[in-house]
């Protein structure tokens, strides 16, 4: 055999393996037009893809492939320009099927230059990407559904709390008005009606409490939670929760054993850090009965440090993050009642004052829950 001729038997085995490779791609139409639009080769991709067969396309223009709508906003010459212009052109678009129907396409159009420069047609590499698109579509249509959800759930709780205030607030007033009176013919009744009467103001201050939590949801949800900074003394805030407390404490057999420094005051919203005292020693005690809990409250520099440990169940490691967002229980409601906001609201409190809380637990041993509050206000508080 010559050199000639072993060359060109090369040459041909090797554009033969090529045109295998091209015909052999099923999952993408690969084709090739002329500098003006008309297929010039078409691939069993292209064929699978499309469903013209090679003889009915070659020669054909390329716009046979597109919707009605994209060739009246002069798509192809568009796409052709822009892939002649940047040498490749990238594109989503719907593109027809030979019986009509359609299918999302991603198409890349390539420009294809001789040596001297001249366009001498394009490629084109399509891939069928409905499913893709389907699922994508799936997905935005679950997430706006779960949007709507969130917002449907936040506005109810938003609506429920209130009206639930309501009454809640006229019962407490009536019962006010009857503790007065009771207290006046305390001696004829011996004082039971006006037990029985301050047992149901507890009750009625515990729904209000629950009432209140809800509320502080839809106002953490809405951006609303303002503060209203004063002088406060933190020890003070701490001794009138433990007077609230007292009773409870007692009924769990919770001993209770403080330590506080005199004189940490700073200025801060004191129903609010209140608040943020009453979740953690009602967690301390719904989580440790029978246990002691101790409260410590220290000045640290310039934050204030309050401490409140129990001996009870513990929180898991994996458990610490999550109790502090919003309805997230490390416990099962069949053991323990509560709406699982304590936290999230003790939480959104104390870094709405520029501070933070902390846990550090360890399962059957307790819990032990850090505040720090800077002293000074905060710099992102309004008063
Ligand atoms: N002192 C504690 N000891 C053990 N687990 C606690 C303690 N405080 C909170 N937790 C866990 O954190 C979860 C969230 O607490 P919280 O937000 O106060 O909600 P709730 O008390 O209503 O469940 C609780 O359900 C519980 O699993
Ligand atoms: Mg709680």
């Amino acid at each position: 055999m010559t050199e000639y001729a072993r060359v060109a038997r090369a040459l041909r085995e090797s554009e033969e393996r090529f045109r295998m490779l091209l015909a052999g791609v099923k999952d993408f139409a690969i084709f090739m037009l002329d500098a003006g639009g008309r297929v010039e080769t078409w691939n069993q991709g292209a064929e699978r893809l499309y469903g013209h067969s090679m003889e009915e396309l070659v020669g054909q223009h390329v716009s046979t492939l597109y919707t009605p709508e994209d060739l009246r906003v002069g798509r192809v010459d568009e796409e052709l320009a822009a892939a002649s212009h940047h040498g490749r052109y990238e594109s989503e678009c719907e593109r027809v099927r030979k019986d009509g129907s359609r299918f999302w396409a991603h198409v890349v159009t390539t420009a294809l230059r001789d040596e001297e420069g001249r366009l001498r047609g394009f490629a084109k590499v399509t891939r069928d990407v409905t499913e893709k698109r389907k699922a994508e579509e799936e997905k935005e249509r679950l997430l706006r559904e779960l949007k709507a959800a969130v917002a449907a759930r936040d506005e109810f709780l938003s609506m429920a709390s209130h009206e639930l205030k309501t009454p809640l607030t006229s019962v407490k007033l009536n019962l006010r008005a009857l503790e007065h009176r009771a207290e006046k013919t305390v001696e004829q009744t011996e004082g039971a009606g006006s037990r029985r009467l301050v047992r149901i103001h507890g009750q009625i201050d515990r729904l209000a409490k629950l009432v209140n939590s809800l509320l502080d949801v839809s106002r953490i949800t809405a951006n609303r939670l303002d503060f209203h900074l004063e002088e406060v003394d933190l020890g003070e805030v701490l001794q009138d929760v433990l007077g609230q407390f007292k009773e409870e404490l007692d009924r769990a057999g919770c001993a209770l054993h403080l330590r506080t420094d005199v004189g940490v005051v700073g200025r801060w919203d004191r129903l609010r850090v209140d608040q943020i005292i009453s979740n953690l020693l009602s967690n301390a005690i719904k989580y440790g009965p029978g246990k002691p809990v101790e409260v410590d409250l220290q000045r640290l520099g310039k934050s204030a440090r309050l401490v409140v440990r129990d001996h009870g169940i513990g929180i898991s490691e994996r458990d610490q993050e999550r109790i502090f967002d919003r309805f997230e229980r490390a416990v099962s409601s069949q053991h323990y009642g509560g709406f699982g906001l304590g936290l999230w609201i003790s939480r959104q409190i104390a870094e709405g004052l520029g501070g933070r809380i902390t846990v550090h637990s360890q399962p059957g041993l307790g819990s032990t829950f850090v505040v720090e509050l800077p002293l000074s206000g905060l710099p992102g508080g309004e008063e």
